[in-house]
């Protein structure tokens, strides 16, 4: 059955305003594997758990179709609200039921995504569809993250740590996938071809009003603010407040970097 953490329009307005795109690290790593593999030009990309479209559009210069799939409409509402390109559509629709014909799609991927699917499911799903030495990308950064601003870096990541105690309650089981580098849904994946890239690092400059916006956007805030929805807001106000007395500044608008540990399962369809 789906998870189904992703639905409230608010919460998708921030998916608009404050997800990330892949790392550029990634996009190579996942384009030159599958380079490899399948003669260009390349032909169709399905993105699965698109939300509102962030890797769907990273990848509208490699492919002649590409195709974003979320079971959430709001969050392809707002995907359709991002500028648009010819070449590219959304749908409403399951991970599990993938709207593209047999064997016909080189490229599907997944970005903080596959641990919320019926993985067996999708698996069998994703075979149906793509073509042989069509690829697999599943991608995800990890929890540990750090903030590096002046000489504050240590202090601000442990404000960062102390939020995630914080709200590791709310922490979905499903995200034990995410915490073990999807380890399991490596070895779920039937094909001989494929491997598991660790230790992908990505450094990101932001204001620290937009990592704020980064940090709601997490399904364990969410669940959070379901639950408590005055003490997530004042975790959220005291997180900011931390930051600006150890950054000594008085804006939120001020640039801090994000480093985050990505990783990458790709695998490829036999032949
Ligand atoms: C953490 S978000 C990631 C969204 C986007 N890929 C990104 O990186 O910003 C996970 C997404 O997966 C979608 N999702 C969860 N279960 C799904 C399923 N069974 N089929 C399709 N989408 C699903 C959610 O609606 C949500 O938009």
């Amino acid at each position: 059955m789906a998870t189904r953490l992703f639905e409230g329009k608010s919460h998708a307005s921030h998916y608009q305003k404050y997800r990330l795109s892949p790392p550029q690290k990634i996009q190579d790593l996942i384009l030159n594997y599958l380079g490899n593999r399948l003669k260009k030009p390349f032909g169709l990309a399905v993105d699965v758990g698109c939300g509102t479209g962030q890797t769907s559009r990273s990848l509208v210069p490699y492919f002649q179709k590409v195709l974003g799939t979320d079971i959430s409409e709001a969050q392809i509402e707002q995907a359709n609200h991002a500028d648009g390109f010819p070449n590219l559509v959304y749908r409403v629709s399951a991970a599990e039921e993938i709207p593209a014909e047999n064997a016909s799609v080189d490229l599907i991927t997944a970005c903080a995504a596959v641990h919320w699917f019926d993985i067996e499911k999708f698996l069998k799903e994703a075979d149906r569809v793509l073509k042989p030495c069509g690829c697999l990308a599943f991608f995800t950064y990890l929890p540990n993250m750090e903030v590096h601003y002046k000489h504050q870096s240590q202090q601000l990541t442990q404000v960062i740590t102390e939020l995630q105690d914080v709200l590791s309650p709310y922490v979905h089981e499903k995200v034990q996938h995410v915490i073990s580098g999807y380890k399991d849904i490596f070895n779920a994946i039937p094909y001989t071809d494929k491997k598991r890239v660790e230790n992908i690092d990505s450094k990101i400059s932001m204001s620290l009003k937009d990592m704020l916006g980064l940090i709601q956007t997490f399904s364990m805030y969410q669940t959070f603010l379901s639950f408590e929805p005055e003490k997530a807001k004042d975790l959220v106000k005291t997180t900011e407040q931390r930051f600006l007395e150890i950054m000594q500044v008085s804006s939120s608008e001020e640039i801090i970097e994000l480093r985050l540990n990505n990783v990458c399962v790709l695998a490829s369809k036999p032949e």
